[in-house]
């Protein structure tokens, strides 16, 4: 009897620290954008359904005009336009340190890229060391840089796809995480492939967040 008692508390408690590992691993994700925004909403969904451990704490886009500022405010996320600064492709000085407050303040531990058209340097990579991701719609190392649906295209290649990587300082080129496959079909133009990518993309994203939240994936190659 006392040895029944005892393997159910012994059980009950196992039980009671599982529970308590899985709370404790919530990702507190900042997003940066310059674009729509249809990857943040995909994040925010998953989140708000409860179906990924995600918490969006902060959206800031590099323009004032961005569409996923709007999309953050009608989930009620904080959302900022931050001047990025004078150059086109990456953050200056001031300006990353400024983006990098903003998301410290909010508590950000994990920055998730979707659309950000800028080149992160190593300020920023290093005030979150590990903890930066991007999603590419190609299967990289193939079709970096701008409109990667249209290069597989022009490529001739019939399968594409999207990449989940990590950041490093240079174009679409950090370790990669998670990928999936879309294949090019006869007749597709830039748009209607583009389309389907996104699809992927929409599922790919939060399922590789969930899995860095959960900590399911091989360890990052920056710990
Ligand atoms: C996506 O296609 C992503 O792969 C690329 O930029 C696009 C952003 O789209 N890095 P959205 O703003 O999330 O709709």
């Amino acid at each position: 009897m006392l040895f029944c008692a005892t393997f159910l508390l012994d059980c009950w408690w196992r039980q009671q620290i599982k529970m308590s590992n899985v709370t404790e691993k919530r990702l507190k994700l900042g997003v940066l954008g310059s674009g729509k925004g249809s990857n943040l909403v995909a994040i925010a969904e998953a989140a708000q359904a409860g179906t990924i451990p995600v918490d969006i704490v902060l959206v800031i886009a590099d323009s004032p005009t961005a569409g996923i500022l709007e999309r953050a405010r009608s989930f009620g996320i904080p959302s900022r336009y931050i001047f990025p600064g004078n150059s086109k492709t990456r953050l200056e000085a001031q300006e990353e340190q400024n983006y990098i407050a903003a998301l410290k303040e909010a508590g950000a531990e994990w920055i998730a890229l979707a659309g950000f058209m800028r080149i992160l340097k190593k300020g920023f990579l290093t005030a979150f060391l590990g903890k930066v991701v991007n999603i590419h719609p190609s299967l990289l190392p193939m079709f970096p840089g701008l409109h990667a649906w249209k290069q597989a295209i022009d490529s001739g290649v019939k399968i594409t796809g999207v990449t989940v990587h990590y950041v490093d300082s240079g174009i679409d080129s950090g370790p990669v995480i998670a990928q999936r496959a879309v294949p090019v079909l006869d007749g597709d133009t830039p748009e209607t492939l583009h389309q389907r990518i996104q699809l992927e993309e929409h599922k790919l994203y939060p399922a590789t967040l969930k899995e860095l939240a959960l900590g399911e994936k091989a360890g990052s190659p920056y710990s």
